[in-house]
């Protein structure tokens, strides 16, 4: 596609305040652009996102002074953090803005002015109840307290009463213009309810809103009279036009602008949907096309939020599980607009039922038998049946309807139907039995038919969950064998039968491990008391345990090792296959005593040559004076059964 003809698109999340480290909900809002920003890119378009730190006001003034600190300094330190954060969850963002930059600060001036130029910025007296945690007077229907005061009925916190000279924006005036375009654009707010909630609040009528502030030094100053300081978010919402180059780079700017989605939390969509429209009405800019409000990450059914003391720190997940399952879980977990209680028990049953089981071992198991029946690559296959034609098919309705789902931005129902389809080649699977087919060696084209549907599958399966797991999607992509990057393939050139016959498969390694509720406490537990015998002990690390993949085994044959008083060879089947194993146990057992007994085994134990045989694993027992001694799972555990 050449260059010009490609479509853009230009997403943003809020710019995150300074005063506050990062938790999970900021994690929220940009972990959806940069999944809705990959998705974009697949789909071929050219992608500018967004995103970076509102710096000024005095929120920022005061969280520095409190901590000794210049502001800047206290910015400085807390954009470090954030863009580490971005770093670890791969946030494949384009430009960082800070509202503190140079380039910035003259770009919102230059649009103050030229709004005072016109007359839809005016001086006037300003009194009113002021919320200086939220920066923004309250609306005069905000009842008074018993004790005459006001509480800011979007935090709960007291506000006080202020009163000042200052520059005013012309709101009144965009009343009924901004209702033409609602209805014109019905879908500009999103979702619709909060549509809804915009439409009539600009109903009840729309007073003229104070732009500026003489009480706050920490800002930009108004051009020409800098005893007043722009208002924070008069300042901050102009990121989304400097950011892309207004005032900067015209070429970047004229590109992009208008933006196709301002992603942002409910709490802030008033900003957004009507203060924001009426600026770039007034300024003759072009509008964005849409406001996407999601909701709320809460704990204990109330928002996460710093000044409630219930944030949870996006690290304690990463640090252990990686940035996949977490992306994973905030996007499946809720439709985006939807409230969500984050719970740990809520994190693991998605991880290990919906990433360790339904696809983790649907990808090891697949690539493990292309390993062990075809050396890694399939060659000879037999026609498709009718039940092979079914997959494709399926491919083809699950391929339309992610696509469509992604364009919606309905990103949980999106993994919904991908999960379909993951079930329905498990299905598959499951009914064709590949490893009984493998006993048979006339049916190897057969097997590789099965196999090569698997692999056709599982690779899609891969493609479309790229834009939420970008990480162990690109691992998986790899392990199937393919040259080219997955952001190089086309949605729209996306097939079933990309993957062909003859591609050679790497042996897989484990891409989602199964967690427990310990995992996420393990930080606390592991401090030993000082001069304890576990401080002497020699830890490995949950990471380093991890690396080893534990199953439940059946022994199938047992034979005595020729010429040896311990060895014993097993033929030990681990779900997926048969390995070969040797074991020191033959002075305790003897064949009958193992055949058709399940234990507890390693399969990714580096292979070893004993007495001339190769032991593919190792099975686990005790050791009393020099003699094993095993145990045995219930017969009912199925072999492959991960042992954790
Ligand atoms: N600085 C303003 C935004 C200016 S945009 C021109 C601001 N910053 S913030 O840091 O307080 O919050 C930014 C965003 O973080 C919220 O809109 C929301 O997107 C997200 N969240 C903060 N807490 C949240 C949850 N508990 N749950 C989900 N998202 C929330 O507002």
């Amino acid at each position: 596609m050449a260059e010009s003809s490609k479509k853009h698109f230009y997403i943003t999340t809020p710019i995150y305040y300074v005063n506050d480290v990062p938790h999970i909900g900021h994690s929220y809002t940009t972990i959806i652009a940069d999944a809705l920003a990959r998705f974009k890119k697949l789909a071929g378009e050219e992608v500018f996102f967004l995103t970076g730190t509102d710096e000024h006001g005095q929120k920022v003034e005061r969280a520095a002074s409190e901590k000794g600190l210049q502001p800047i300094e206290l910015a400085d330190k807390v954009v470090d953090r954030y863009k580490k954060l971005w770093k670890d969850l791969n946030i494949s963002y384009d430009f960082f803005i800070r509202t503190t930059e140079p380039f910035h600060e003259k770009g919102v001036q230059k649009v103050f002015h030229k709004l005072k130029d016109k007359g839809d910025i005016y001086k006037g007296i300003y009194k009113g109840w002021y919320c200086i945690s939220d920066e923004y007077f309250l609306p005069e229907d905000v009842p008074l307290e018993e004790g005459d005061y006001k509480i800011c009925p979007d935090c709960g916190r007291k506000a006080g009463i202020v009163s000042e000279e200052c520059y005013f924006f012309k709101l009144s005036a965009y009343q009924e213009r901004l209702l033409d375009f609602y209805q014109k654009n019905p879908t500009f707010v999103r979702p619709p309810s909060r549509m809804n909630e915009v439409v009539s609040f600009v109903r009840q009528g729309l007073k003229d809103l104070s732009i500026t502030r003489t009480t706050v030094k920490w800002g930009i100053p108004v051009p020409g009279d800098p005893d007043h300081t722009i208002y924070v978010w008069f300042d901050a919402l102009h990121n989304y036009l400097t950011g892309i180059g207004y005032d900067r780079d015209e070429n970047l700017f004229q590109k992009y602008w208008p933006a196709n989605v301002h992603l942002i939390g409910k709490d802030i969509l008033r900003f957004h949907a009507i203060f924001w429209p009426a600026f770039l009405m007034a300024a003759d800019f072009s509008l964005p096309q849409t406001v996407f409000g999601h909701g709320w990450w809460l704990r204990d059914e109330t928002k996460m939020s710093k000044s409630k003391g219930n944030i949870l720190d996006p690290y304690l997940i990463l640090k252990t599980f990686g940035a996949d399952p977490l992306r994973y879980f905030v996007l499946r977990e809720i439709p985006i607009g939807l409230d969500g209680n984050f719970s740990h028990e809520g994190f693991i049953h998605r991880v290990n039922s919906d990433l360790a089981n339904d696809l983790g071992n649907l990808i090891q198991r697949t690539l493990t038998m292309i390993q062990n029946y075809f050396d890694g690559q399939i060659e000879d296959v037999s026609e498709e049946e009718e039940i092979d034609r079914k997959l494709r098919q399926d491919f083809e309705k699950t391929k339309e309807r992610v696509f469509q789902l992604y364009e919606e931005y309905a990103l949980s129902r999106a993994l919904e139907e991908i999960w379909t389809y993951i079930n329905s080649v498990n299905k598959y699977l499951a009914e064709n039995e590949p490893w009984n087919i493998a006993k048979d060696r006339n049916r190897k084209k057969r097997l590789g038919r099965i196999l090569l549907q698997t692999a056709s599958a599982i690779r899609s399966i891969v493609y479309f969950l790229f834009p939420v797991m970008p990480e162990s999607m690109a691992k998986a992509w790899d392990l199937l064998g393919e040259e080219k990057p997955i952001r190089d393939e086309p949605f729209s050139g996306l097939r079933f039968d990309s993957f062909k016959a003859g591609q050679k498969v790497k042996p897989p390694v484990p891409l989602f491990p199964r967690i427990a509720l310990k995992d996420f406490l393990k930080e606390e537990d592991i401090q030993p008391d000082q001069g304890s015998k576990e401080e002497k002990m020699e830890y490995v690390t949950f990471e380093e345990f991890k690396k080893m993949d534990l199953r439940v085994g059946e022994i199938t044959a047992a034979e005595k090792v020729e010429g040896t008083e311990k060895l014993i060879k097993l033929e030990v089947d681990i779900g997926t296959e048969k390995r070969t194993m040797v074991a020191g146990i033959a002075d305790v057992y003897t064949a009958e005593d193992l055949v058709g007994k399940k234990l507890a085994v390693i399969i990714n134990l580096k292979p070893a040559v004993i007495r001339g045989i190769e032991s593919q694993g190792m099975i686990l027992a005790a050791e009393i004076e020099g003699k094993a001694s095993l145990s045995f799972f219930d017969p009912d555990v199925p072999p492959g059964a991960k042992v954790v």
